[in-house]
């Protein structure tokens, strides 16, 4: 894995982005693995600055998102549809069919996850995939204990995980116990991941994840067995330590 260090917030958000445009300028027909969260938020707003000053098109890129809360409708502000929609669909010159995410309502959940995979199949595979990192090592809501093997499924979220994303929620109780997320097999075959770690709160995780071993316990930690993975850190998720350009 491949570490650049950034100074703050700002500049993670344009390393991701110089990234996120040399893939797109070598890719006729490019398909992005898409994150929510605070994490990629800045990254977003840079796609959507050069959108609009013509600087990238995403006419012909087709994406897929990590995951999405089951039971949630598109229209719940909470939904990673909306989240999706508001933060980045809605000001970029994408093809609305072409921006997939998994339906929290849809009627067969385990069908919507085996569809998902087909229609990532379909296309050829992700290109270029963006990841956070969760407080517990999470990838998309591929929990702790997540077999490195599963395919995209319904997911039992982590207290912890409940607990940090209650501040988009009026409580802990409206966020829900269940989630689909793309499993860790379909992320670790996409040709190239970018993983964003941000902010001291995730100081702790990216010290296990730079110098732990590799378990199911700690999802990301299987990152290290992928070829093509740059993660891009600021200085308050390195905290003051020293980690080398390369590890893994
Ligand atoms: P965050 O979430 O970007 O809001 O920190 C990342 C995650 O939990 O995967």
């Amino acid at each position: 894995m491949k570490i650049i260090q950034a100074s703050n917030y700002e500049e993670m958000s344009k390393a991701a982005y110089k990234s996120l445009h040399q893939f797109m300028q070598m890719n006729q027909h490019p398909v992005l693995g898409l994150a929510t969260g605070s994490t990629p938020e800045g990254l977003y707003r840079l796609m959507i600055d050069a959108c609009k000053k013509g600087e990238v098109s995403f006419a012909s890129t087709e994406t897929f998102n990590l995951d999405e809360y089951a039971g949630l409708s598109k229209d719940d502000k909470n939904s990673y549809r909306y989240y999706m929609n508001h933060k980045l669909f809605d000001h970029i010159d994408i093809r609305p069919e072409r921006a997939h995410i998994l339906d929290g309502e849809a009627a067969d959940l385990e069908l919507e996850c085996r569809e998902y995979d087909q229609k990532i199949m379909e296309v050829g595979g992700i290109g270029l995939q963006l990841l956070g990192i969760g407080l517990n090592g999470h990838i998309g809501f591929n929990e702790p204990g997540t077999s490195f093997d599963a395919a995209t499924h319904i997911s039992e979220l982590a207290e912890t995980t409940r607990k940090a994303n209650s501040r988009f929620f009026n409580s802990l109780d409206e966020v829900p116990t269940k989630a689909m997320s793309m499993g860790i097999s379909k992320i670790m075959e996409s040709r190239e991941i970018l993983l964003l770690v941000s902010g001291e709160g995730k100081a702790e995780a990216l010290h296990t994840l730079l110098t732990g071993e590799i378990t199911e316990n700690f999802p990301a930690s299987i990152l290290k067995n992928h070829p093509n993975v740059t993660i891009i850190a600021d200085q308050a998720a390195i905290g003051g330590k020293k980690f080398p350009d390369q590890v893994g």
